[in-house]
């Protein structure tokens, strides 16, 4: 009897036991899971915020760029014209179409165009030669100017703008086209002009 009442105790134990270790298994898997989907949760909501993150800050860099003012060689910065680029005296001018100037050079020194009609704002073009009175004429009202910029017909009210001009030693020649230095004139004067010596 005692064998087999020892092999009954042993069964009972062993499957006692076993559903003992199954359920803790269960419950241990149960956690992992539960562990498991809420880490995936967590995984899912920082990829989706990391994504948006990125996608926002990509969107502010373009933003920032295409608004942060680059002024450098364009229009309302201080532009360099080389020696070499320097028209000679009554010769063609030296144009910066960033800039908006023509670069002029008469018998008193050079002067920066404003290219800006005083009229209405358009584009005036270089037409020739330095010595006609249209040597500059808009196309929009005919308004005409000669080499150093002054009216000589049309419905302009006053001759072409200037530009502030510095020469450095080298012969580099600076104009800054800052929108506020910008000096309406009413005639030429020969201190407008900056002297140059190349
Ligand atoms: S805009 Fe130049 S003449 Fe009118």
């Amino acid at each position: 009897m005692v064998p087999l009442v020892r092999t009954l105790v042993g069964l009972l134990l062993g499957g006692l036991g076993a559903r003992v270790l199954g359920m803790l298994a269960r419950f241990q898997t149960g956690a992992s899971d539960v562990r498991k989907r809420a880490s995936r949760r967590t995984f899912v909501r920082n990829a989706t915020l990391g994504a948006a993150g990125v996608a926002l800050a990509e969107v502010a860099g373009g933003f920032v760029y295409f608004f942060w003012p680059n002024k450098t060689g364009a229009f309302g910065s201080k532009i360099s014209v080389p020696a070499s680029s320097v028209p000679a005296v009554k010769g063609v001018p030296f144009r910066s179409v960033p800039g908006k100037f023509f670069l002029v050079h008469n018998d008193d020194g050079l002067l920066a165009l404003y290219t800006k009609c005083p009229h209405l704002g358009c584009t005036v073009p270089w037409k020739g030669p330095a010595d006609a009175p249209n040597a500059f004429q808009c196309p929009c009202h005919g308004s005409r100017y000669d080499y150093n910029g002054v009216r000589t017909g049309g419905p302009a009210p006053r001759p072409m703008d200037i530009m502030p001009v510095t020469v450095g030693n080298d012969g580099t020649v600076t104009v800054d086209t800052k929108p506020d230095g910008i000096k309406t004139r009413s005639a030429y004067t020969k201190d407008q002009a900056v002297a140059f010596t190349s």
